[in-house]
């Protein structure tokens, strides 16, 4: 029997969460370091043209609006329907057609192939995540991008030993359960399965970054304006360095899949 807050999938789609997510991450610091940070990075990691985009378990809205903003037209993806209610209202007047399957229908939803696809955040809420990146890779035309963003398990182990929690660090225990309104996801994922997997599904890893290096070790967050610029400037300047990068709350990854060999 699946857990009453999960799907039949086993993954945690976001309804009942809208509120607390929308407030605890968005409405906060790690939030806006987080829009800073990919408002950045995405120019820099990934080839935009103004392709179509298909932007998976899109949550709120915010990077398809930032897609539409740049010329793109968008389809998000997104099951949990308080989320996608939250995003049409934000992305009102915007190209983004809104798809409420899961990301495990898409084949038949929205097969694409697509040039480029962006999935952040999702991956850790899935029962099964390598397959959704099989799906995900399956979705990609040859010579496609996918951003793909996810909790990295090595951070959450060194943030619960800042905090204390030694226990449950040493006997590995870091995932949730999905439970009631808990946001620590339920498959938090490593570097090391996510070039497995890729290298597995035949898709190369262009380029790495950590989002959020240092914000979550601070013993104390920043008290005023300029301290909030200087450790945007600290993440900006060790995001992409090694092994500043490698202990970023979510690692951030273009993956390609190679054009085929030309016969
Ligand atoms: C942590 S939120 C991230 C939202 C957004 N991508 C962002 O970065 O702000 C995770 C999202 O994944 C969605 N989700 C969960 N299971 C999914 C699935 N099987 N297919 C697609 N999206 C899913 C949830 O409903 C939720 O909106």
């Amino acid at each position: 029997m699946p857990e009453p807050f999960l799907s039949p999938a086993g993954d945690r789609h976001f309804d009942g969460l809208a509120d607390k997510f929308a407030a605890s991450l968005y409405g906060g610091l790690r939030g806006e370091l987080r829009l800073a940070l990919l408002d950045r990075l995405l120019p820099e990691m990934l080839d935009l043209h103004g392709q179509p985009a298909l932007e998976v378990g899109g949550g709120l809205g915010q990077l398809a609006g930032w897609l539409a903003e740049r010329g793109h037209d968008v389809t998000l993806c997104e099951p949990a329907a308080e989320m996608r209610e939250r995003a049409r209202e934000a992305l009102a007047g915007r190209p983004v057609r809104f798809v409420e399957a899961p990301l495990q229908a898409l084949t038949e939803a929205a097969p694409g192939p697509w040039p480029l696809i962006t999935c952040h955040a999702v991956l850790e809420w899935l029962g099964d995540p390598r397959a959704a990146l099989a799906t995900l890779a399956g979705l990609l035309a040859p010579g496609g991008q996918l951003s793909l963003m996810v909790f990295n398990r090595d951070a959450l182990r060194l943030s619960n030993v800042v905090k204390g929690n030694l226990e449950k660090a040493l006997a590995d225990r870091l995932e949730g359960k999905g439970q009631r309104k808990r946001l620590t996801p339920i498959s938090p994922l490593t570097h090391d399965q996510i070039v497995t997997w890729a290298a597995e599904l035949g898709l190369e890893v262009h380029a790495t970054a950590g989002v959020r290096v240092f914000h979550d070790y601070l013993r104390q967050p920043p008290q005023t304006e300029a301290e909030r610029r200087d450790l945007l400037a600290l993440e900006w300047q060790y995001c992409r360095i090694d092994p500043h990068w490698r202990l970023g709350r979510y690692l951030l990854y273009t993956l390609i899949r190679p054009e085929e060999p030309v016969r």
